[in-house]
């Protein structure tokens, strides 16, 4: 206000002092050409009244581009005010815990836009790692609840002298703590994988290396289970920018899967194969229990079951595929699944691209070791 009020009063002054002093002597030079201005008389007349005309149109300019220049400044200052509260009120309030609170398009300029999209983009982040932080915990708290009401079961049988902790009995006792441990330690992992703060170390990476050194780690596994485990590469294939353990890691769960939803006698085949000239496909397909088609679009979910009761007797938490989905994200990939439904086998497909389409994109994008 100040600084627009100081250049109005500069402004006044200049056009003043020029219609003052500089009009009056051009128009009295005018005058004195024409010689045929005889009457003294006629001349001042003439020049008091060009003065006054001067004096008149100067100060209705003035007046109108004061009233204007004012108007206009104290329109954007409470406009401008307006933001910068409606900001910092926003901001109060997430600092208080509402995440939920956004900041409306200013509409004064693309760098106020900016301004509100950055921090509407921060409170989005918040508010994402918040709905996480708390179904983590409520996941956690509802998962924790069997195993402990089971150990606790087992302890007051035991006190009371109903059931004798033999080995048997130390086995269920075992096999609980077992289970809360893995939660533990997989909620971890599923809550940093779904936060994006998975560790990525970028390495160029042979398809049929990963898919050879995945079914190898599982083939004693299968065998004992009389489940046959098959490879199926499509050479030469691409390499891939990603970190291999990662993705030993994505097979690893995949025919943990298939072997644990797959009877004895049955057939799981991995696949490396390209799709499409940018990307290359590794698949794990076996031919077991299948999945329902209401189940289809949930398996990814962290803590899903497609049968819980069973799924969660076989040992499983439902957070493997979640971890799987997570990763393959953070390498630019996705994964699908596909099964006709019960009894007719699952079908899932990670999709990852080549090494050099995630080079041109870590070249946009400006690269990054951290997904
Ligand atoms: N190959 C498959 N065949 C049939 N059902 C499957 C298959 N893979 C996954 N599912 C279903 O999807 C659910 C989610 O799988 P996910 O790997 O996330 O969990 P989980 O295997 O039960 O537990 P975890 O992987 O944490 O040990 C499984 O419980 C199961 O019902
Ligand atoms: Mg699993």
């Amino acid at each position: 206000m100040t600084a627009q009020a100081l250049v109005l009063l500069v402004a006044a002054v200049t056009a003043w002092l020029v219609a003052a002093l500089v009009g009056p002597r051009v128009f009295h030079e005018h005058l004195d050409h024409r010689g045929d201005l005889t009457s003294d008389n006629l001349v001042r007349h003439a020049e008091e009244a060009y003065v006054s005309a001067n004096v008149i149109a100067v100060s209705l300019a003035l007046l109108a581009a004061v009233v204007t220049a004012l108007a206009v400044s104290v329109y954007l200052n409470r406009r401008i005010g307006r933001t910068i509260t409606a900001t910092s009120d926003a901001a109060a309030l997430l600092a208080a815990g509402s995440y939920r609170t956004r900041v409306e398009a200013p509409r004064l300029g693309p760098e106020f836009e900016q301004l509100a999209q950055a921090f509407n983009a921060m409170a989005g982040r918040l508010e994402g790692t918040e709905t996480t932080r708390r179904r983590l915990i409520a996941d956690v708290a509802h998962e924790m609840r069997t195993p402990l009401a089971t150990l606790e079961g087992y302890l007051e049988a035991m006190e009371d002298g109903v059931v004798q902790p033999d080995p048997a009995t130390l086995a269920v006792l075992r096999a609980q703590t077992a289970r809360l441990t893995r939660l533990a330690s997989d909620m971890s992992a599923v809550s940093k994988a779904e936060e994006g703060r998975i560790e990525l170390s970028w390495h160029s990476v042979d398809p049929v290396e990963v898919a050879q050194s995945a079914v190898t780690a599982a083939v004693e596994a299968y065998a004992s289970k009389g489940v046959s485990l098959t490879l199926d590469t499509d050479p030469p294939l691409p390499p891939l920018r990603a970190d291999p353990e990662r993705l030993a890691q994505v097979l690893g769960n995949l025919l943990e899967n298939a072997l644990r939803h797959t009877p004895p006698g049955g057939a799981v085949a991995v696949t490396a194969r390209a799709g499409g000239s940018q990307q290359v496909e590794l698949v794990v397909a076996d031919d077991g229990e299948g999945i329902a088609a209401e189940h289809l679009p949930h398996i990814f979910e962290r803590l899903y079951r497609a049968d819980a009761a069973r799924d969660r007797q076989h040992g499983g938490s439902g957070i493997g595929l979640a971890i799987v989905k997570a990763i393959v994200e953070a390498h630019g990939g996705h994964v699908s699944a596909l099964s006709e439904g019960r009894g007719q086998g699952t079908r899932i497909t990670v999709h990852l691209p080549i090494e050099d389409a995630s080079a041109r994109r870590a070249a946009v994008g400006g690269g990054t070791t951290r997904a």
